[in-house]
């Protein structure tokens, strides 16, 4: 089959985290063997593939040679594990995330590829591919932040009286509410009963209104973070859905007068605030495996069972979920295999705002 593999040693993949670069292509199409399956598992032919910052962070400095890039898909069940058979059939439409980008046999940028069965979910009518394919890491990465890490009900949940009705409805804070990340954060904290407090760019408040914002700030103001804190003085959680630069700061302040915990996307480092707590997610952590990020140098994760359950439940639920919670807006790109280098470059560049770009292989 045709797989995007990743031919980076790892002198030009330090070089490249060290000056924020991308040397060289770090790329290439090639022909590799159709993934064997274990019989838990399903093979997918995929169909369309959604992109990730996560995608081009990996082909310039996490992943080793030799590797399928690519988490986010869609496509068609082609094969399936002797223990996999009560739940899927062949032909059915099946979309999720993978952990692209560390695993010879094991990506979403290929012609096929294999998941454990119950870590996916079965995409009903009325879900087209495209959309289907965006409720990868943005949408579990998400789930973990506010379900898990959080502790906000879920949204397959029946809710609290108290959340339902008009008398108090908790609020939550989610930095960057138009990244991807950010518009499923929203949706799943509203499908909780929440208040969601939000930031974005002005040419983001109606998208971030349209998927449930409460309230939307300017996060460039430079009294956004006395605003905030004014008209909410008893936020406790917040999700930096940005984690770069002083985003993870601005929510802590934000927190500052009660205390609380700040979910974060990327590594923040510890709170100067007291009271306040930094947690960073890692979506692989859903996945159930150990893992290591730029071995033998950079950090180790341990198999987490419990994160692996969450996303067999958010995926189980999710049928049922989708019918509250929209996919983002989508941009098709086209090219297939060239469009995904071509889409990775616009997310490299910072040019999406508020939309998922999506490949049809
Ligand atoms: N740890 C994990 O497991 C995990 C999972 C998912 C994502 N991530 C990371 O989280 C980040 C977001 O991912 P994503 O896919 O959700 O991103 P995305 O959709 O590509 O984010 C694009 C958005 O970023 C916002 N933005 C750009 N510059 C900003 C700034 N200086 N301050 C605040 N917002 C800014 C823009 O919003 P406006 O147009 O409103 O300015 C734009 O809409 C990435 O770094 C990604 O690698 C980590």
């Amino acid at each position: 089959m045709k797989a995007l593999i990743s031919n980076r040693n790892i002198i030009t993949r330090v070089l490249n985290l060290s000056l924020g670069k991308s040397l060289g292509q770090g790329v290439e199409l090639k022909d590799v063997a159709v993934p064997t399956i274990l019989d838990d598992e399903i093979l997918v032919k995929v169909l369309a593939v959604a992109l990730n910052p996560t995608d081009f962070k990996h082909i310039d400095f996490i992943s080793p040679p030799h590797s399928i890039i690519g988490c986010d898909y869609v496509g068609e069940v082609a094969k399936v594990g002797r223990n996999a058979a009560k739940a899927w059939n062949i032909g059915d439409r099946v979309a999720g995330a993978v952990h692209g980008g560390i695993y010879s046999d094991r990506g979403a940028f290929a012609e096929y590829l294999k998941i454990d069965s119950d870590l996916a979910w079965k995409v009903p009518p009325g879900v087209s591919d495209a959309e289907a394919t965006t409720y990868g890491i943005s949408a579990i990465s998400a789930m973990l932040a506010l379900n898990v890490h959080l502790g906000i009900p879920w949204a397959d949940e029946p809710r609290k009286a108290q959340h339902r009705g008009a008398v108090t409805h908790p609020s939550v804070f989610i930095y960057a509410g138009s990244t991807c990340a950010g518009l499923f954060c929203i949706q799943l904290a509203k499908a909780a009963g929440y208040t969601v407090v939000t930031t974005a760019s002005p040419r983001s408040f109606d998208l971030v209104k349209r998927y449930g914002a409460d309230r939307v700030f300017d996060y460039r103001s430079p009294n956004a973070t006395d605003e905030i804190t004014k008209e909410f003085p008893n936020i406790t959680s917040a999700v930096d859905c940005f984690s770069e630069g002083s985003s993870t700061e601005f929510c802590a302040t934000v927190l500052k007068k009660n205390g609380g915990k700040v979910v974060t996307l990327l590594d923040q480092g510890t709170s100067k605030i007291k009271g306040v707590e930094y947690e960073m997610i890692m979506a692989y952590t859903l996945f159930g495996r150990a893992f290591s990020l730029l071995p033998p140098i950079g950090p180790k994760f341990e198999a987490k069972p419990l994160d692996r359950n969450a996303l067999a439940r958010f995926y189980a639920s999710l049928p049922q979920v989708a019918k509250d919670v929209k996919p983002p807006p989508i941009s098709i790109v086209d090219g297939g295999f060239d469009g995904i280098l071509l889409g990775l470059n616009q997310l490299r560049r910072g040019e999406v705002s508020g939309s998922k770009l999506v490949v049809n292989l």
